[in-house]
This record gives C-alpha cells, sequence and structure tokens, in this order.
C-alpha cells in the first residue's frame, strides 16, 4: 500500500489519472493537492470525495507552509505533479502565473520532498518543451535526446520546471522522472482547449475558431492511455531519466475540426479561419520508443474510437460542461475570440 500525492489533480489529466489509481491500485490512499483555479473543478472528482483513501486538500502548490504540513501529515511514497497553468493562449496574454505555479510551485513540492523523504517525484511535463517540427519532414521525431527548445510562455515555464527536477536530482539525489506527453483528449478537457472547444461550439451552432489555415499538427493520445503511461514510470521507470509519451497519431486541426462537425452532424460553414496563435508551433511529433521499450507500454485507445468516446461524454455530460461555460469562461471567451 502507498501514499500517493497526486497535485492538479482537480483538472483534466490529474482527475483522470486519479481514476485511474483508484480502478487499478485501491490499495493506495490517494490525496490530491489543488488549488481549484479556474481550471480545476471540485464536481470532477465527486464520486471518489467520500471514499476512505482519497483526501482532497485545497492547497496551492506554491504555499510551503501548507503543502510541508500535508507532507507532515500524510508522509508520501510518491508525488506526481500535475498542478499547472496549461493554456499556451493563456500564457500569451499574462505569462507570470505561468512562473509562480510551474516552476515555483514545482520547486516547493521537491522541497517537501526532499524533507519528508520520498520514493519518487514525478514530473508530468510535455512535448511541447521541444519546440516544434518543420511540417514538410513526416521523417522527424521528437526523442528524449532532442534539444530543449520552447516558443510560448507556457512551455518555457515547463522546460524550466524539467531543468530544476533533473537539477535536484543531479544536486541533492532526489529520485525523480519525468514524462512528456502530446496533446490528450477525452472526458473532463476543460472547454478552452481545441477538442472540447469545437464539440461545445458545434453543438450550440457556434463559429468554429480555426487558427491561421488550420494545417497545424498536433499528435493527440487518449487520456487513459497517458495515465497508464505515468502510473508505469513513476513505479517502475528508471531514476532520473525522460520518458516521451506518445501515440504517433498525428491530425491537422483542420481534419479534427472537420470530423467533429461530421460526427455532430453540423454544417462545415461554421468554421471560421481566425487570426493565428502568436508562435503557434508547426508540428508536434512524439517518438516513445524508449516507453515501450523500457516498460512496454502501447497506447490502446485507437483515435477513432477515443474520439468517438469523448464526443459521446460531452453529449452525455452537459450538466458538467455548461456551469463552466457560464462563469468566467465567458469573459475570457469574449477576450480571446472577440475581435480575432
Ligand atoms: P488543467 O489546466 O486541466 O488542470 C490543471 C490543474 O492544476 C487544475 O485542477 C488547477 O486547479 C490545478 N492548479 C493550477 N495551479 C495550481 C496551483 N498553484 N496549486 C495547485 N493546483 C493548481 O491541465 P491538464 O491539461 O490536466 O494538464 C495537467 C498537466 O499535464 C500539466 O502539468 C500540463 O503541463 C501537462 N500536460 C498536459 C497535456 C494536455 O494535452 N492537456 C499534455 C502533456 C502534458
Ligand atoms: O502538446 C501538449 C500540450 O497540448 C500541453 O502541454 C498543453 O497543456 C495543452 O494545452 C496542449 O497544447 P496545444 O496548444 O497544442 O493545445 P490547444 O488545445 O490549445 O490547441 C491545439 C491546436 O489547435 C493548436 O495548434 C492551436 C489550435 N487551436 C486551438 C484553439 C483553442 C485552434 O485552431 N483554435 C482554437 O480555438
Amino acid at each position: 500500500m502507498k501514499t500517493i500525492i497526486v497535485t492538479g489533480g482537480a483538472g483534466f489529466i490529474g482527475s483522470n489519472f486519479i481514476f485511474y489509481l483508484m480502478d487499478h491500485h485501491p490499495e493506495d490512499r490517494v490525496v490530491c493537492i489543488d488549488k481549484l483555479t479556474y481550471a480545476g473543478n471540485l464536481s470532477t472528482l465527486a464520486h471518489v470525495l467520500e471514499k476512505d483513501n482519497f483526501r482532497f486538500c485545497k492547497t496551492d502548490i506554491c504555499d510551503r507552509e501548507a503543502v510541508y504540513r500535508i507532507f507532515d501529515e500524510e508522509k508520501p511514497d510518491i508525488v506526481v505533479n500535475f498542478a499547472a497553468e496549461s493554456h499556451v493562449d493563456r500564457s500569451i496574454e499574462n505569462p507570470s502565473v505561468f512562473l509562480e505555479t510551474n516552476i515555483i510551485g514545482t520547486s516547493v513540492l521537491m522541497d517537501a520532498c526532499r524533507k519528508y523523504g520520498i520514493g519518487r517525484y514525478h514530473q508530468v511535463s510535455t512535448d511541447e518543451v521541444y519546440g516544434d517540427l518543420p511540417l514538410d519532414r513526416p521523417d522527424l521525431f521528437f526523442t528524449e535526446e532532442t534539444p530543449i527548445h520552447t516558443s510560448s510562455p507556457y512551455s518555457s515555464s515547463k522546460a524550466s520546471a524539467d531543468l530544476l527536477v533533473l537539477a535536484y536530482h543531479r544536486t541533492y539525489g532526489l529520485p525523480v522522472s519525468i514524462s512528456r506527453c502530446s496533446n490528450n483528449y477525452g472526458p473532463y478537457h476543460f472547454p478552452e482547449k481545441l477538442i472540447p472547444l469545437m464539440i461545445i461550439n458545434a453543438l450550440n451552432d457556434r463559429p468554429l475558431p480555426v487558427y491561421g489555415e488550420g494545417k497545424n499538427v498536433r499528435d493527440w493520445l487518449y487520456v487513459e492511455d497517458h495515465c497508464k503511461a505515468i502510473d508505469l514510470v513513476m513505479r517502475n521507470g528508471r531514476v532520473g531519466e525522460v520518458y516521451n509519451i506518445g501515440g504517433h497519431n498525428e491530425m491537422q486541426n483542420i481534419e479534427i475540426v472537420r470530423l467533429i462537425c461530421k460526427r455532430l452532424n453540423k454544417p462545415e460553414s461554421l468554421i471560421t479561419y481566425v487570426t493565428d496563435r502568436k508562435g503557434h508551433d508547426l508540428r508536434y511529433a512524439i517518438d516513445p520508443t524508449k516507453i515501450h521499450n523500457e516498460l512496454g507500454w502501447l497506447p490502446e485507445t485507437k483515435f477513432a474510437d477515443g474520439i468517438e468516446k469523448t464526443i459521446d461524454w460531452y453529449l452525455k455530460n452537459e450538466a458538467w460542461w455548461q456551469p463552466i461555460i457560464s462563469r468566467e469562461y465567458q469573459t475570457y471567451y469574449e477576450r480571446m475570440y472577440g475581435n480575432r
């Protein structure tokens, strides 16, 4: 039986990870630390909140005193850090909170790990730390050896955190690991991101705002496959190592948007080309050979099945996303897309 601290567990991937742990390791105790920012939603965790082996702490990972108190009480075996500001567009608008949470927050968690002792600190990172690949070189992929070369304040903050994690390993011997994953999709994805935004706008017959020409490529992975990979790395991955996670599922943004229109029986005339994102990364593509060879991980959900399950989930769970899009999200949407 292990005690696992999961930070950012009220967000998209963190919540799916908590459900994965509860299903696959019911003997473990899970302690979720989440500040409940605009992206965190306690209702997502409703069906685990009452479980004996689950505790929720509404806490900012930058709050050193509060974090130390939780570590002192729980004596965790493993800490897995999902907590982050995660949206590139918001980082372009206002970088500072990204630096606070993504860099300072990570250092506070690792200081707590040093103070109280830990079996493993796992940092959930992103393929965006490698920058982008050209659209006309489909033979190129990100490996763990690809140099860090970031584009946005978001990816720069994640890369900074990765460097700190590796520094804490080398300098203090902290037992760390890092995973760098490509774009996730699935249930509980916050509606500011491409796939849920397009599903919800299409359902409401609203314009579908595609940046630039819609030709940028992302490498999509169903969220449960990502959760399984993290679980493997944090338990069995080698200390001090980085593992890339991705499913060789590259698609242009416009292909995704067209597919959503088709599945929801909505006209493509809803598609509206808008001003491109500043510094927009062209293509991400992960080479997941290392995690496959060392830990036997392979993605299990084909995109055709995953997107079907995801669209179905949004159709059935309007009660989850409707309150979100009626709050701060309205102001954000107006600011981001109003004059685009
Ligand atoms: P998300 O924005 O949906 O959730 C982030 C969660 O972190 C929210 O619950 C929020 O309340 C919490 N949080 C934010 N600041 C906090 C703070 N200071 N203290 C405590 N909690 C705080 O993000 P996501 O998409 O689930 O991403 C989770 C992690 O995975 C991030 O580290 C992100 O960089 C990484 N990642 C995401 C993807 C993706 O496609 N979404 C891909 C690769 C890596
Ligand atoms: O690659 C992993 C990263 O994937 C994670 O580290 C980030 O946390 C996560 O947000 C995601 O970043 P992206 O910028 O790739 O995701 P997003 O959903 O914001 O955008 C996906 C693509 O769709 C991107 O090329 C921009 C485009 N896009 C996005 C939105 C929100 C549009 O064309 N229109 C939109 O309205």
